[in-house]
């Protein structure tokens, strides 16, 4: 099993629900799977550039053109993409780990997923034969806490929305979501129990996880 880890979020652990959801997710998956191949991708220490021109052309213009050669500054705009595409291709299951910032992903976030979800990158599109992933990605797990709390379909909830849309569009529709809400002590009395019931729910999709089979993908 080959699990990709994106973890966008700036503080340490010790002041990071999000990030302890993480530690208590991958503790008990390597307790139960100690074989899985993890890479870590902590996106402050390898920060996405924002999207650019050079890449968008690198990137789409071979979908419309079938002469398009690329230019050099153009190949070099594909660097960051390629490198993380290719992480995202290799795994079995992503996990995404992150806090709620303005209702939404933390805009780093948001450029890793517009660097990787890229024609050519992790999918192939066509009139014909429509999207098709490129990628062998099972299930992506969103480990995010947030201040407040949201009700399902709540519309203030730009995140978990954002997520499904995105991997959905490439062909992932396994979403498992943990979410650590309430968080502002200021707000909620309750913050602590609802940390310590979102680190138990971390770990039972750990077990979930643990128990899927991939076989197939491994054999490829
Ligand atoms: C810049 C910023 C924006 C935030 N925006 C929201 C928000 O829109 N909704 C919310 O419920 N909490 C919001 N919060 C609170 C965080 O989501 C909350 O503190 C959460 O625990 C952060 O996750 P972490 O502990 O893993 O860092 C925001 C916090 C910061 C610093």
């Amino acid at each position: 099993m080959n699990i990709l880890h994106i973890c966008a979020n700036p503080k340490p652990t010790e002041e990071s629900v999000s990030k302890q959801l993480a530690a208590a997710f991958f503790a008990k998956l390597i307790e139960l799977k100690p074989d899985a191949e993890l890479v870590n991708v902590n996106l402050y220490d390898e920060k996405p550039p924002f999207y650019s021109y050079e890449l968008f052309r690198r990137c789409w213009y071979p979908v419309f053109d079938e002469n398009y050669e690329p230019t050099k500054v153009e190949e070099m705009a594909m660097n960051y993409a390629g490198k993380q595409a290719e992480m995202f291709n290799a795994a079995d299951v992503i996990v995404l780990t992150m806090p709620m910032w303005n209702f939404s992903v933390p805009a780093i976030m948001k450029a890793w997923m517009d660097q990787v979800i890229a024609p050519g990158l992790t999918f192939s599109i066509s009139k014909e034969d429509g999207i098709k992933p490129l990628h062998k990605v099972k299930s992506v797990v969103l480990l995010v806490a947030s201040g407040s709390i949201y009700k399902e379909g709540d519309a203030r909830d730009a995140l978990t929305s954002q997520v499904r849309s995105a991997f959905g569009f490439i062909g992932i529709d396994d979403i498992e979501i943990v979410w650590a809400e309430g968080q502002n002590p200021l707000f909620f009395d309750n913050s602590e129990e609802n940390k310590a019931m979102a680190i138990d729910a971390a770990s039972e999709i750990a077990e979930d996880i643990a128990e899927m089979d991939f076989s197939e993908s491994e054999a490829e």
